[in-house]
């Protein structure tokens, strides 16, 4: 374990430790507008989703590390508390970086990175077009902390494109393409085959990890994620569904092997159940799991 502390290290450094582990981030591509009307539009991984009610968005650009000064972004929002945040996808990955040089003050990136602006409903600075998902706000509070600026958004009207959403009227996660940073110059590309589903614990309260059988959890095929799976299920098996499981081919199969002395029981067993996991049959898998818990199948 490399253990470090902040205080021990330049200030930059640290930050790449930060944005190498603290990955992927959403991006925000902020356009923002200053008084006299000039538009900027900057992207910005330190970025979240802060609240529901109101629907908050959180950003943060740093002073700049050359000779602390404010960024455009900082200055416009001093001046008009207003800002647009557009979402960014894998097609308009190269254009939103060239928007991030730092271009002379006033230098509308719209034009420099080839983005198309669109009048917003409510705010002034205008949206980005090619944005899936685009968020007018209000910048509700600044807090200055050290060189960083940290604003406080309420979304006050929101855009998505009908190309992220589903039949059921929400967004279709794999119709999405999101990009993130991570640290360096690396990003991930989110598309479908990178996501996977995970089943929401909440709903139920699973038996937990510790009440897995020792033979199960210290299981030298078994994986955490497998352990998590089986920890979430409600109830064990009953003995009789076990005995009765007994009887399917499968597992006449595992226990013919064993019988002929081919290989050892708990090993195809847990093989078989991480098979079985791998297609989120959690019940099943016990059903083959509790097969060699002797304790468990024994009359009471
Ligand atoms: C993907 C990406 C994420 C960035 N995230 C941040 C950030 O969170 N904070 C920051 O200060 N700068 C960040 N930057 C750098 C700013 O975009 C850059 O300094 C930009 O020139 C600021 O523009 P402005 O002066 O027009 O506001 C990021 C750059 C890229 C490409």
């Amino acid at each position: 374990m490399l253990t470090l502390n902040p205080k021990d290290l330049d200030a930059r450094v640290f930050y790449s430790y930060l944005t190498g582990t603290v990955a992927p981030r959403p991006i925000a591509f902020v356009s923002s507008i200053d008084k006299a009307g000039n538009v900027n539009l900057s992207p910005f991984s330190f970025f979240n989703i802060m609240g529901i009610n109101p629907p908050l968005l959180v950003f943060a650009p740093n002073n700049r590390g050359r000779d602390g000064s404010k960024k455009d972004t900082t200055l416009n929002i001093s001046e008009v508390h207003e800002v647009v945040i557009n979402m960014v996808d894998f097609a308009m990955v190269q254009q939103m970086s060239l928007a991030s040089v730092e271009y002379p003050r006033g230098t509308n990136e719209f034009v420099k990175a080839g983005f198309t602006p669109e009048p917003s409903l409510l705010v002034t600075p205008p949206r980005v077009k090619e944005s899936p998902a685009q968020f007018e706000c209000k910048v509700l509070e600044v807090r200055e902390i050290g060189t960083m600026n940290l604003y406080i958004c309420q979304i006050i009207m929101a855009h998505f494109s009908e190309h992220i959403i589903g039949e059921n009227g929400k967004i279709d996660q794999r119709k999405t393409d999101w990009v993130a940073r991570l640290g360096a110059d690396w990003y991930a590309h989110i598309s479908e085959g990178a996501m996977f589903e995970v089943e929401k614990p909440n709903t139920k309260i699973g038996i937990g990890y510790d009440a897995i059988p020792e033979s199960i959890r210290l299981s030298k095929i078994l994986t955490g994620n497998h352990l998590g799976q089986l920890g979430n299920i409600e109830a064990l098996p009953t003995k009789e569904e076990v005995l009765a499981f007994r009887q399917t081919p499968l597992l006449k199969d595992i226990f013919d092997q064993v019988m002929n002395g081919c290989a050892y029981l708990e090993n195809l067993l847990h093989d078989e159940a991480q098979r079985l996991l791998a297609q989120n049959k959690v019940k099943e898998a016990w059903l083959v799991l509790l097969q060699s818990q002797n304790d468990f199948l024994k009359d009471d």
